[in-house]
């Protein structure tokens, strides 16, 4: 008898699929827009802190209802501090650490784009204010002075001679300045991205050239703002790790992690270092580092997709082994998936990837379908439609 294909193996996770448009907005990073702090470095590719808060709440529901049911005479009231260590390996600008912090939850996250962990680390850092306000009074009150500072071609397509100068003149000042130059520095980075000609369409970016404010101008308006949000967010004693590592193979002990909120980077996705050109050479990063990883793996299975996806889910395999391997048993994982459209192919990766899960030992319990959109080939031939989910699933 002809053993069934992946392709077809998947299809009965199909059952799972649970429509809940309301989250929709909050799976992407609209919303942390108007966010204190997390709006510190935008990520197009980011989710929203009201998704992660969502889903805290979602699984303490989960494990309140299992508590009770083990023990009906003595029901145990748990909130979403019982998760004591929360993992999200491809954290982007720290959404997920963000959110966990703030309800006073310990995370540890991993990034391969260097701009986006930083953010992630400077965003959940602890700071004294004071401290903070004194050193932003004497950067800004600091004396110009003209640099002869040479930057990569980019910059002086992306930026006027005035902005170059700033630059180079706060850049300089910002690194000598040792505690604290992380903060600085980011906001250096977000009053530049303001302050330039850029303009970030899909996988490339292109040159406006419009009036902009004076960086300095800028410069001062980020950091006084920054400072405000620091001082407006709640602050808790939980500690956050970012780290620039790749999550296919995890620095963890096994069996620590108690829950994963998290979100690949999508089949057919752009690749997300170019457009970061500018954030990643404050770094030390003068040309786009790695293109994003998942997706490049040398090819072993999966011969029945489309070739360009074979790669793509190869690595993911070896990403949820990882995620099976650090996770406690009775961890309780969320995974943002968005579905693909390959080679004439549409891909459903939420499927595909809740078998992968389920052969692995997770128990998938649900797959939260957020968004739709059509699959379109020249633009404007639709082919299907694309769903975006969230897999909710445990460790058995
Ligand atoms: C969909 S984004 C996640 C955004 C994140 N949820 C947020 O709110 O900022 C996917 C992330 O995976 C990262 N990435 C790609 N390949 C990776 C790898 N092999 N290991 C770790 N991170 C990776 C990308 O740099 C990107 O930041």
């Amino acid at each position: 008898m002809k053993s069934m294909s992946i392709i077809e193996e998947s299809q009965k996770y199909a059952a799972l699929l649970e429509h809940k448009p309301e989250l929709g907005p909050a799976a992407t990073f609209v919303p942390n827009k108007a966010e204190p702090v997390y709006n510190w470095l935008y990520y197009k590719e980011g989710f929203s802190k009201e998704l992660v808060n969502w889903l805290l709440d979602y699984f303490s529901a989960q494990q309140t209802s299992e508590n009770e049911t083990q023990n009906q005479t003595t029901p145990k009231a748990l909130d979403s501090s019982e998760f004591q260590l929360v993992l999200d390996p491809f954290c982007g600008v720290g959404t997920t650490l963000l959110a966990c912090k703030q309800k006073g939850i310990n995370s540890i996250g991993y990034d391969v784009q260097p701009a986006a962990v930083f953010a992630s680390m400077v965003k959940t850092k602890n700071y004294d204010l004071d401290e903070l306000k004194e050193q932003a009074r004497l950067l800004l009150k600091k004396k110009f002075i003209r640099l002869d500072k040479k930057f990569p071609p980019l910059f002086y397509r992306a930026f006027s001679k005035y902005a170059l100068e700033d630059i180079a003149f706060f850049d300089s000042e910002i690194r000598e300045m040792g505690n604290n130059n992380d903060f600085f520095l980011l906001a250096l980075i977000n009053a530049a991205i303001k302050c330039s000609y850029v303009w970030k369409d899909g996988a490339v970016i292109k040159i406006r050239k419009a009036p902009k404010p004076p960086l300095r101008v800028m410069l001062r308006k980020t950091i006084y703002r920054m400072i405000k949000d620091l001082e407006a967010s709640p602050q808790t004693g939980a500690h956050c790790v970012a780290e620039m590592k790749d999550a296919r193979q995890l620095d963890l002990e096994p069996g620590i992690i108690d829950a994963v909120i998290t979100s690949p980077p999508y089949l057919n996705n752009i690749d997300y270092t170019k457009v970061y050109e500018i954030e990643n050479y404050f770094l030390g990063y003068p040309k786009p580092p790695l293109r994003s990883f998942i997706g490049f793996s040398d090819v072993e299975e999966f011969s029945e997709l489309p070739a360009s996806a074979r790669a793509y889910f190869t690595d993911m395999k070896k990403v949820l082994y990882e995620l099976y391997r650090v996770s406690k048993s009775s961890a309780k994982l969320a995974v943002v998936v968005g579905n693909g459209y390959v080679d004439g192919v549409i891909v459903d990766s939420d499927l595909l990837l809740a078998k992968m899960a389920e052969g692995m030992g997770f128990n998938v319990e649900k797959i939260f379908v957020v968004n739709e959109r059509f699959a379109l080939e020249e633009r404007t031939k639709k082919k299907g439609v694309l769903r975006e989910s969230i897999i909710v699933m445990e460790k058995i």
